[in-house]
């Protein structure tokens, strides 16, 4: 299946963006541009089409879009995102989202990161965190179910977005860092945990047989090689320091053909 996936420049002022969990260190504004752009090109090789939105140069998140959408082949949700900073970032994804699916905003009192949300399926999980609150969750249970969806809230705790601990694999095969979730919540789902050295490693990407995963986590990209798929690396480090994942920089709009 084709498939596009949406992505944003850094901005030059990403040194001064949200951070939750992670200590402010210094980032190397140019490194983490040239990473992204490796970034990019990794995902074209996995077989998506890149489309970036415009630049945000005032937003030092911008870069982070997953936050501010997720996709279902059916309709797209707007988020809402929680840290106030960030919600202008929202507009630009509307407006290059609309040509692909019906949008539903979340709305006031509503806060909700796609960081969050993980669609396994017909279910959407959906990380109840710092930044993503009841209100939201109830709206995209509203929104989704005359569509067929269900909607289970997943406490987050240790870690910014449900994301940050969790990723599909398969539709029934999750990574994911045991410590942080509990994995009896992802019913019907095998999980494999992250290497017990690498917490954060649980944020990898997987199209056909690749998956995409950071360099800094060898231990658990081996663990996927091991169960037979190919390995692409990006180095994140610059990216990570803002408290991103792989995931938090593109969102995948599968093409409906
Ligand atoms: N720096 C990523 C975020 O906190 O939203």
């Amino acid at each position: 299946m084709k498939s596009t996936a949406l992505t944003r420049n850094v901005s030059p002022l990403l040194a001064e963006c949200e951070l939750t969990h992670l200590n402010r260190s210094p980032i190397d504004i140019a490194k983490a541009a040239e990473q992204h752009q490796a970034y990019e090109k990794a995902l074209e090789t996995m077989g998506y089409t890149i489309l970036r939105l415009p630049d945000l140069p005032d937003h030092p998140d911008g870069v982070f879009v997953e936050d501010t959408a997720f996709v279902l082949p059916e309709i797209a949700i707007i988020a809402r995102p929680g840290a106030e900073s960030r919600r202008a970032e929202t507009d630009s994804m509307a407006s290059v989202l609309e040509a692909y699916r019906v949008l539903h905003p979340i709305t006031s009192p509503g806060t909700l990161d796609g960081g969050d949300v993980l669609v396994l399926g017909k279910t959407i999980y959906i990380g109840s965190s710092g930044r993503t609150n009841h209100h939201a969750i109830q709206q995209v249970a509203e929104i989704t179910r005359p569509i067929g969806y269900k909607v289970v809230a997943v406490p987050v705790t240790g870690c910014l977005h449900l994301k940050t601990a969790v990723s599909a694999i398969e539709e029934d095969l999750i990574l994911m860092n045991p410590e942080w979730i509990d994995p009896a919540i992802f019913e019907g789902c095998r999980s494999i945990p992250v290497h017990p050295s690498e917490p954060f490693g649980a944020n990898v990407m997987r199209k056909n047989n690749t998956a995409l995963t950071p360099i800094s986590f060898p231990g658990t990209a081996e663990v996927l090689q091991k169960l037979g798929y190919d390995l692409l690396t990006v180095d994140q480090s610059e990216l990570a320091k803002a408290e991103a994942g792989l995931t938090c920089c593109s969102v995948i709009v599968p093409h409906l053909s």
